[in-house]
């Protein structure tokens, strides 16, 4: 299989990152025949520092020409003081918009070989933790108006959260599809009890669910859910919510697991469109260039990327397998570290990936 796959390295420890998932990517292909030609498209703050712009047109163009979008990270202090129209961010939910990635999987699974690192009670972190957050990614608030104005000699500042109903219908066809692969249970978070854009999405969701008469329909309110996360995160298999909410929740739902520097995640549109692959933690700048960084996030998203844009799933099942391996016999990056374990830096970790992929 021949695939075009576009790199955004990003910045941060997203170079190096990126540069260990690629390796990964290598080796898949050399033992299991398939060929993936490397796309560079700038995007952050470096491409602040190279183009004067978080995304380049040229970059957005390479991306949606290509089969997968592999991307580290960005951002970092050092463009804090750029104009918020010009922030690394921008450049992220430009590229989410202008790719029509609205629906973003982020898987929350504690792997076997950590679950010491589960800052939960033994009790509940033995009931296990497997569920994904189907986030809606290119509307609501993030993309409403914003403006600051004057009125009676002080500023107000407003944010605008609208959904309409095609935005909450496919995201939530995309939710039902997932559970039903899985436990057949989708919790629908919202606000309804305040917000209007919350009441039509749980009157979508409810009619979207008509359509899969197996699968069970839950709602739950936001507040509610942040605390059923942590109380008792066995109850979750699909968890569809709108954008801000999938945000804040999937962080935590990424911290219950043992580190965030573990979590994949993959932005998907209409079937036929690339996807974007990325982890969901930041550029973490104040590890950058050590060699520090745990690049297993980004690994796990390429295999996504394998699974959700190439139909490789024996593939990305022996990248798993490998991650897998590599943990139970106690190679550990600094964020995962636990006594008696084998500390690695980011490259050692991507290396003993590969070898395993290899031997497999
Ligand atoms: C994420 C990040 C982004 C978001 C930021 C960097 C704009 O927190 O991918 O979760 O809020 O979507
Ligand atoms: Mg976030």
């Amino acid at each position: 299989m021949k695939k075009s796959i576009a790199v955004i390295r990003g910045d941060g420890i997203g170079p190096e990152i990126t540069g260990e998932a690629l390796a990964v990517l290598e080796a898949v292909a050399g033992k299991f025949g398939h060929e993936f030609a490397l796309q560079e498209a700038p995007m952050g703050g470096n491409a602040i520092d190279r183009f004067g712009v978080p995304l380049p047109e040229e970059s957005l163009r390479t991306c949606l020409a290509s089969d997968g979008v592999l991307l580290g990270a960005v951002g970092g202090p050092k463009w804090d003081a750029q104009p918020p129209e010009n922030r690394p961010e921008k450049g992220l939910l430009r590229l989410r918009s202008g790719m029509g990635v609205y629906a973003n999987i982020r898987p929350a699974r504690m792997f076997s070989a950590l679950t010491a690192a589960c800052p939960l009670r033994h009790e509940t972190a033995d009931k296990g933790i497997d569920f994904i957050v189907v986030r809606e990614l290119t509307g609501g608030v993030y993309f409403g108006e914003h403006r600051t104005e004057m009125r009676d000699g002080e500023r107000i500042a407003t944010d605008v959260m609208s959904y309409s109903e095609h935005e909450i219908r496919r995201l939530a066809h995309i939710a039902f599809r997932m559970a039903m692969g899985r436990r057949k249970k989708v919790t629908s978070v919202d606000k309804a009890n305040v917000l209007t854009s919350s009441r039509l999405w749980r009157e979508v969701v409810e009619a979207v669910a008509k359509d899969y008469p197996e699968a069970e329909l839950s709602h739950m309110y936001v507040d509610n859910a942040a605390m059923q996360i942590v109380r008792d995160p066995s109850q979750f298999d699909v968890i569809v919510t709108e954008n801000l909410f999938g945000d804040i929740l999937s962080d935590e739902a990424s911290q219950i697991t043992g580190s965030i520097g573990m979590i994949p995640s993959a932005s998907l549109g209409d079937p036929g469109h690339p996807g974007l692959y990325e982890p969901i933690h930041g550029s973490a700048p104040d590890i950058a260039g050590q060699d520090r960084a745990n690049p297993i996030g980004t690994i796990l998203a390429a295999a996504m990327m394998l699974r959700h844009s190439f139909g490789l799933e024996f593939e990305a099942k022996a990248v798993e397998d490998a991650v897998n391996s590599v943990l139970a016999e106690g190679g550990r990056t600094g964020d995962i570290m636990e006594e008696g374990k084998r500390p690695v830096g980011c490259r050692e970790m991507g290396r003993l990936i590969r070898e395993r992929i290899q031997a497999g």
